[in-house]
């Protein structure tokens, strides 16, 4: 039985990564890619969807999402990691394809109701579309089969502040409202994602397996690779998004523990997903708030092994 998913997406190097493992998966059933800001600013993250869909010969709805975040100001995006077009070095074409007229949110909303209990929300990016797809929608989590997103860090440094990883800092409110929200959601975080980095000779082997699909991954990621190796000896990169992809297909890869989990919103905490394994606070703030399962580790090799074989399929 395939897995029905709408990908919530910024892309963004790595998430174009994880479409194309998504595309390429034959139990994954892509129902569309709705996006949002954070990579890229959304317009750009809107056409950069609708250009991967038209390299992988895809014919789904691609919808534009929220462009800014729940409270606060534009964001000042992360062209540093991902390049002017968000796709490294790379200026795609414009797209011959058109946006789906729905919004993200409306979008996710019309498959939850349409396939009531099946979907699962994959998010990749900030958080935005599926915080206003719940207020469109108040049933949304009893409608849905579940939430995986990339995003946070339980128990290790953040990315973007020591405390916060960039999806959740992006739009925190949104995270919290995300979090708070009675559906079963796990979190594929910088605690595997940033423990699992990837060398130029995955690419290159992504690439052999997949002349289109690989050779795109492995043009776009040496941009990526030169932000990522800067202060490192060795030249890696980190596919973080395509973790909770992975975990639908294989969940034996992955060690899952669960907690309560509670999003910062200040100024110093703002993005940091504070993660209580139950029974290890006192505390009402964490123990009357939401659990979710939160990736703690992976199986590197299986992992890498998985992403190739479904590039060569
Ligand atoms: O922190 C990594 C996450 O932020 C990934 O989703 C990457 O694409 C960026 O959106
Ligand atoms: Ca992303």
């Amino acid at each position: 039985m395939a897995h029905k998913i709408i990908l919530d997406t910024d892309p963004g190097i790595d998430d174009a990564m994880a479409i194309f493992f998504a595309f390429q998966s034959p139990d994954i059933e892509v129902l569309g890619l709705t996006t949002v800001y954070g990579n890229v600013p959304v317009t750009m993250a809107a056409q950069n969807a609708l250009t991967l869909c038209e390299i992988a010969g895809k014919d789904i709805p691609v919808t534009k999402g929220v462009g800014m975040p729940w409270v606060g100001p534009e964001s000042t995006y992360a062209h540093f990691v991902h390049g002017d077009y968000g796709f490294g070095h790379i200026k795609p074409e414009a797209p011959k394809t058109e946006l789906d007229p729905r919004s993200s949110a409306q979008f996710i909303v019309d498959m939850a109701r349409k396939y009531p209990g099946e979907v699962t929300l994959v998010a990749i990016g900030p958080l935005g579309n599926l915080a206003l797809a719940l207020r469109l929608e108040p049933e949304l989590p009893k409608l849905v089969k579940g939430v995986t997103i990339m995003g946070g860090a339980a128990f290790v440094r953040g990315n973007v502040t020591p405390l916060a990883e960039a999806n959740i800092w992006n739009d925190a409110y949104a995270a919290e409202i995300v979090f708070g929200a009675d559906w079963d959601l796990t979190m594929f975080g910088l605690d595997v994602t940033n423990d699992t980095p990837f060398s130029p000779s995955f690419v290159e082997t992504l690439e052999e397996k997949n002349a289109k699909l690989g050779g795109f991954v492995k043009d776009t990621a040496q941009f990526y690779m030169d932000f990522y190796s800067a202060n490192r000896e060795d030249r890696v990169c980190f596919f973080h998004d395509a973790f909770p992809l992975a975990h639908l297909r294989h969940p034996e890869l992955f060690e899952l523990t669960e907690g309560h989990v509670r999003v910062g919103t200040g100024e110093l905490d703002r993005g940091q997903t504070a993660v209580a394994p139950k029974g290890t606070t006192p505390s009402p703030l964490w123990n009357n708030a939401n659990t979710i399962k939160v990736a703690t580790k992976v199986d590197h090799a299986k992992l890498e092994q998985l992403f190739i074989d479904t590039y060569a399929l």
